[in-house]
């Protein structure tokens, strides 16, 4: 039996890998440690609430000597490590909270992981710092120039990737220097269910069902590879067996896409549920899914500013070392998502609303943990 820390997860993929793990390892105990900034919801785990193995501390990962008290005294023997700013936009319009929590709150973590298990000598063979990490901190290709393999230089391009590959140095030199058994998993764009309609997909279809515009940024034609949310969680429970302490891994899901692909592609997937399903017209009247068709609502929009152009990721070693292989198409993974966004607009409209926050305190009290 294993007791884990979750940091960021009631974030998407963070909250995503807390179903996936207590579905499969149903006697580990799992504690969550997550601010609930905008990104971070606590009805994400509502589906999970009742498992008795599972715990919530609403804190922030920066906070000096919280994640060490929570390791000592909870017993933690693995660190998974979501908890971060990860908006791309958002670092460019304000860089200092991702400089703030990816790097220095990756690095309290850390400390918290040196002191208790190597410092006071609470660790074992079973402990595992392990680390959730970008393909963006490799920057931008070509077309024509091969994916990145966990040897490709660091260069990344944004505010958000430069956060994310300071902490990636820092969790390596931390396994250099103290010999802190750590591991990272760098992946690409993931989509699924519980992300914050922010990003691409989920931005497209809650705007596809409003009737808004739907942004794309320059010529539409950034390349990027995209993986379903719980192929990453698939990734990275393999990258957890023992055997890997010590190791990166490049994840994705083999699926290079254009911008304007996707788009397009969560379009028609829409025109054709609003087609078989005429409810769906009544629930969203703004809608043109069906009609004039969701891609109407297309809009190129002036480019992000320093845009990569394309991200791939060589998934050679995690296929041949950790025996990973995705179970989800593009398509089947996107009608997913599609379905779980039509069920669950309750979600979405209460993490966009404002209001949320009232409702959040309303039904889980000012400080939360349970
Ligand atoms: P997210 O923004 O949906 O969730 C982040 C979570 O972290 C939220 O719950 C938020 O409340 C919490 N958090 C933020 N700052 C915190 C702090 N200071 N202390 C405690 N909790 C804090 O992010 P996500 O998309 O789920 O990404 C999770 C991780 O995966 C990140 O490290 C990200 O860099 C990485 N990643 C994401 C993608 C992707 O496509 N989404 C791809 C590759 C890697
Ligand atoms: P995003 O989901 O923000 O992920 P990332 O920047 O981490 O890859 O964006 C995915 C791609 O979609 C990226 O090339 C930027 C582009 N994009 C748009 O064209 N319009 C949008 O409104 C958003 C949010 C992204």
């Amino acid at each position: 039996m294993a007791n884990l820390l979750v940091t960021g997860g009631v974030g998407f993929i963070g909250a995503n890998f807390v179903h996936y793990w207590l579905r499969r390892h149903p006697d580990d105990a799992m504690v969550v440690l997550d601010a609930l900034t905008y990104a971070g919801n606590l009805a994400s785990l509502d589906p999970v609430r009742s498992n008795p193995g599972l715990s919530f501390v609403q804190g922030d990962i920066r906070t000096p000597h919280l994640a060490e008290s929570l390791l000592r005294d909870r017993g933690i023997t693995i660190v998974v490590h979501f908890a971060a700013e990860s908006h791309v936009d958002r670092s460019i319009a304000g860089p200092d909270p991702f400089l703030e929590t990816n790097v220095l709150g990756t690095h309290e973590l850390l400390k918290a992981a040196r002191q208790v298990w190597l410092e006071e000598g609470r660790g074992s063979s079973a402990c595992r710092f392990h680390h959730i990490s970008s393909d963006e901190v490799y920057g931008s290709l070509d077309l024509a120039d091969p994916a990145f393999t966990e040897e490709s230089p660091y260069r990344p391009s944004s505010p958000y990737a430069a956060s994310k590959a300071a902490s990636d140095h820092l969790v390596r030199a931390y396994q250099r220097t103290y010999g802190l058994p750590a591991s990272i998993t760098n992946c690409s764009n993931n989509y699924g269910p519980y992300q914050f309609p922010e990003k691409l997909i989920p931005l497209t279809i809650v705007r596809a069902l409003e009737g808004q515009p739907i942004p794309l940024y320059g010529d539409g034609m950034q390349v990027r590879d995209w993986l379903y949310v719980e192929d990453h969680c698939q990734a990275i429970e393999r990258v957890l067996a023992p055997e890997h302490t010590g190791q990166t891994y490049n994840v994705g899901g083999q699926t290079e896409q254009t911008n304007i692909d996707v788009v397009q592609l969560i379009s028609r997937i829409l025109d054709e549920a609003f087609e078989s399903n005429p409810g769906l017209a009544s629930r969203f009247p703004r809608s043109p899914a069906g009609r004039r068709g969701a891609a109407s609502l297309i809009t190129y929009v002036p480019d992000r500013a320093g845009h990569d152009r394309r991200y791939a990721m060589n998934t050679h070693k995690i296929e041949h070392e950790a025996g990973f292989s995705t179970a989800e198409s593009f398509e089947s993974g996107l009608q997913r998502t599609l379905n779980w966004y039509l069920e669950q607009e309750k979600w979405w409209r209460g993490v966009m609303d404002g209001r949320y926050r009232e409702w959040m305190r309303n039904q889980y009290g000012n400080v939360v943990s349970f």
